[in-house]
């Protein structure tokens, strides 16, 4: 796309948003992030240790806690450096150190709170929980939907079966133990914080800064117009959530030291993946149109759901439930959702911001040519 068309795009976005055409009060709210509109302070200032905070989620929090007038301390090795926020590390304090092997940086550190981003191994928990318990008195462990052992129920939610490993002992984090290891992390969280565990289950973080580019891939696609291939049927659900609003809620839940476990996942209402696409088609304008490609003749051909046509899971068989969780206790406690037009305008902003280098190589989504080529069968094969 060239630059005027960009520009195009972008000030027609920007149009229908200080038009004031996405909504009124609610949508307010929950506009751009905490920089961009006035954020009141919290009643008490809280000290936050982020056990991350460079990575996707991690840059939000800390700027929604710096907003909230927190003070902030992150803990990470300094080799991941973050896509968006990268200023505000100058606003924190910095720890470092390695979860795997060092930890010595948070000995004799006082804290009210912590959140634990980046383990996935129960023994990285158990460490840092049993180390700052004395001083912390709330503990939110960032888990995952992905704990749950039965995927094939509609609207599960927290209190359904989570993965039991065969073998607990096991570090390596694979596909397979992933979920089995973030059900054991969250088993450590509630036994050394009994009072004060907050276990937080996202869905498919999404938005400006990620950089598995899944779900990005849609609001990229979808600008570059033309026939886009659609997975299954239009009326397939879909679920995701937007990182800002996953930062949002976690400093809100340890503010109000709300603990429990709650699966982070939105839109507020179920989202068909037409009302997804369709709805990111709102905020460009160009020619498209689209083709919806059934999951048979997807498999036949060997497209992905996972990192192909990715934020969609057939709706049937073992993960007919995977796409259609209940949040319904994270809402009550207070995550609120911005609009899905404001998260594919941020993305593609970012993604139009990055390097050419790195837009040339996305990690997820369709090649072009094989896009056409299945296109091209579809319709051979339909007539
Ligand atoms: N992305 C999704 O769709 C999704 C969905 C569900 C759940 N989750 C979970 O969400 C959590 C948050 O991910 P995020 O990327 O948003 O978190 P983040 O806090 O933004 O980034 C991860 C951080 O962990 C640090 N880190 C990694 N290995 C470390 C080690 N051995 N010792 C110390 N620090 C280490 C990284 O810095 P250094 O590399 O510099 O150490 C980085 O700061 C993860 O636990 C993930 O499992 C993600």
């Amino acid at each position: 796309m060239n630059n005027s068309r960009r520009e195009f795009v972008r000030t027609t976005a920007s149009g229908v948003l200080s038009a004031g055409l996405l909504g009124s009060k609610g949508y307010a709210a929950q506009r751009g992030t905490a920089r961009d509109r006035s954020v009141p302070r919290a009643q008490a200032s809280l000290r936050i240790l982020i056990l991350g905070g460079t990575g996707f989620t991690g840059p939000f929090q800390i700027e929604y806690a710096l907003a909230r007038g927190h003070q902030v301390t992150i803990f990470n090795r300094g080799r991941t450096q973050p896509t968006v926020n990268a200023d505000l590390l100058e606003r924190v304090e910095r720890l470092v150190g390695d979860r795997d092997n060092d930890i010595e940086a948070l000995r004799g550190g006082q804290w009210d709170a912590v959140i634990d981003n980046s383990s996935s191994v129960p023994r990285w928990t158990r460490q840092t929980a049993e180390l700052l318990k004395d001083t912390a008195h709330t503990y939110l462990f960032t888990s995952s939907l992905s704990v749950h052992s039965d995927n094939s129920k509609i609207g599960i939610n927290e209190d359904d079966p989570v993965i039991e490993l065969e073998d607990p002992t096991v570090e390596e984090v694979t596909g397979a133990t992933y979920g089995g290891l973030k059900a054991l992390c969250e088993e450590e969280t509630r036994r050394i914080f009994p009072d004060g565990a907050i276990i937080v289950r996202p869905g498919l973080i999404v938005g400006p800064g990620d950089r598995s580019d899944r779900w990005t891939y849609w609001p990229v696609r979808i600008a570059r117009g033309g026939e886009v291939m659609a997975p299954g049927t239009p009326d397939d659900p879909t679920q995701h959530i937007d990182a800002r609003d996953l930062a949002e809620f976690d400093i809100h839940l340890i503010e109000q030291r709300k603990v429990g476990t709650y699966s982070a996942v939105g839109p507020l209402s179920q989202l068909s993946m037409a009302e997804l696409l369709y709805g990111i088609r709102a905020i460009v304008s160009n020619e498209i149109s689209f083709t919806w490609v059934d999951a048979d003749f997807l498999a036949e051909h060997e497209v992905s759901a996972w990192s192909e046509m990715t934020s969609w899971v057939p709706p049937r068989g073992e993960m007919a439930g995977f796409s259609s969780f209940d949040n319904s206790r994270a809402v009550a406690a207070g995550l609120k959702f911005r609009p899905l037009a404001l998260t594919a305008k941020d993305t593609l902003d970012w993604w139009w911001s990055l390097p050419e280098e790195r837009g040339a190589q996305p990690r997820a989504g369709l090649d072009p040519e094989k896009e056409r080529r299945v296109l091209e069968a579809f319709h051979e094969a339909h007539g």
